[in-house]
């Protein structure tokens, strides 16, 4: 919806009701008091070890696994990674800046500190800023642009400093390193038997390439991401709009195949996946005006609203996952959709669907179902996500990007209603 119709509509409502009686946005509050004490207490632990915080370390139940993924143990046991040992079970699990998690961390700390103005904050969202230098030299995988986006890409916005512009376009020559021009992608991972493996994932490392593009003057990045996110396009749907995860590509451009890797099936709908998608597509949008990517998100919006069945829009870990009690949720995938169906509010005539969408995905975020009590959850935002299920890693756990995407979507719903912390 575009702001002018939200105000509109406000004021209709004022007006039909004859009250102006203000709405109660307590529960951003809350969100935001929790978010900020607890990314300070877990910055405050982590001192100066150099690592990041990016989940905690839990087991898994075989049947559990055989059932959800509807499949005897023997066929996913190889690809099981190591349990962790019994006195890891529930702390914190930590990263190098190599992960492909290490820019959630002081992306939180950023938002906290836009949020807040604490210095306090500020001086943290510098420190395990910095940590990330290292990583715009790196080439070995396409996360770099959620690595650096997330931390420099913030700090560039909020405390801008004329060393920044230098790490994200280096990061992105990196970036386009790994692109094929004969294929039209860029290269996902290094490792497996694909011959080139491009996740759908790999959608969120274009904000970085269209970034670079702005600081350089040179199109050549943004040139890039276009053509990464059309032959992505073109591969990665299914008719129902919903994505495969990975598709490999012959070195002449055809598909080698269409797979998943951490969904249910290599027909299954991953609700990260799907999440990855729509929000992927709404920035190639925002960042180039063409029509036939705003087309392409609200067709992948329209089937995340009908496909996700919870009550409280909190997508299970794939949408094709059977359904009972003891299937995990994904708050990662419905933070990375609320942050996209803000945005795409904002693009559409009929937006209010996808603002009021949203905002159920955020009120049930903020409530105590997911949003952890102070000084528990090991320090993160939120519990609930799932990382990899059939590799029976991170499973109904905290993720540094659930609780990175949650605040961002909470930064962009309190711009669309105009409302600031401080008056809160
Ligand atoms: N990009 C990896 C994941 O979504 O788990």
């Amino acid at each position: 919806m575009k702001i002018r119709n939200i105000l509109v509509a406000a004021l209709a409502v004022v007006a039909l009701t004859g009250c102006s009686q203000k709405e109660d946005y307590t529960w951003v509050k809350n969100g935001i008091d929790r978010a900020t004490s607890q990314l300070l207490w877990t910055a405050e632990e982590i001192g100066e070890t150099g690592k990041i915080p990016r989940s905690t370390w839990a087991g898994y139940d075989e049947q559990m696994l055989e059932r959800q993924l509807n499949r005897e143990f023997a066929t996913f046991k190889d690809s099981l990674r190591k349990k962790a040992a019994p006195e890891m079970m529930g702390k914190r699990r930590l990263a190098t800046v190599y992960d492909w998690t290490s820019g959630f961390f002081p992306g939180s700390l950023w938002y906290a500190y836009e949020f807040t103005g604490r210095e306090d904050v500020k001086a943290a969202a510098e420190k395990f800023t910095n940590l990330l230098l290292p990583v715009s030299h790196y080439t070995k995988t396409h996360d770099l642009g959620f690595m650096i986006n997330c931390s420099y890409g913030n700090a560039l916005r909020l405390a801008p400093c004329d060393t920044i512009p230098e790490v994200i376009v280096r990061t992105a020559d990196n970036l386009c390193g790994r692109f094929d021009k004969e294929i039209g992608c860029i290269r996902s991972w290094d490792f497996g038997e694909w011959n080139f493996p491009v996740i759908i994932d790999n959608m969120m490392n274009l904000d970085l390439l269209f970034s670079a593009s702005k600081l350089s003057g040179n199109p050549y990045y943004a040139e890039v991401a276009k053509i990464h996110a059309n032959t992505t396009m073109k591969h990665h749907f299914r008719e129902d709009m919903t994505s495969y995860h990975v598709v490999s590509y012959n070195p002449d451009g055809t598909v080698e195949r269409k797979q998943t890797h951490q969904g249910q099936s290599d027909d299954s709908a991953w609700a990260r996946g799907q999440a990855w998608g729509v929000y992927g597509y709404a920035a190639c949008y925002r960042e180039t005006g063409d029509e036939a990517y705003l087309a392409q998100a609200v067709k992948i919006a329209d089937m995340i609203m009908s496909r996700v069945t919870t009550e409280d829009a909190i997508p299970y870990w794939d949408y094709d996952a059977p359904e009972s009690e003891e299937t995990p949720r994904d708050a990662s995938a419905a933070a990375v959709t609320a942050c996209a169906l803000l945005e795409m509010s904002t693009m559409v005539e009929d937006g209010e669907k996808y603002f009021a969408y949203a905002e159920k995905i955020l009120k049930s975020l903020s409530s105590d179902a997911y949003l952890a009590a102070e000084g528990t959850n090991e320090g993160f935002v939120l519990m609930h996500s799932t990382g990899s299920l059939p590799h029976g890693s991170e499973i109904d756990v905290p993720l540094n990007y659930a609780d990175y995407y949650y605040l961002e979507a909470l930064q962009r719903y309190m711009n669309l209603v105009g409302i600031t912390y401080a008056e809160l």
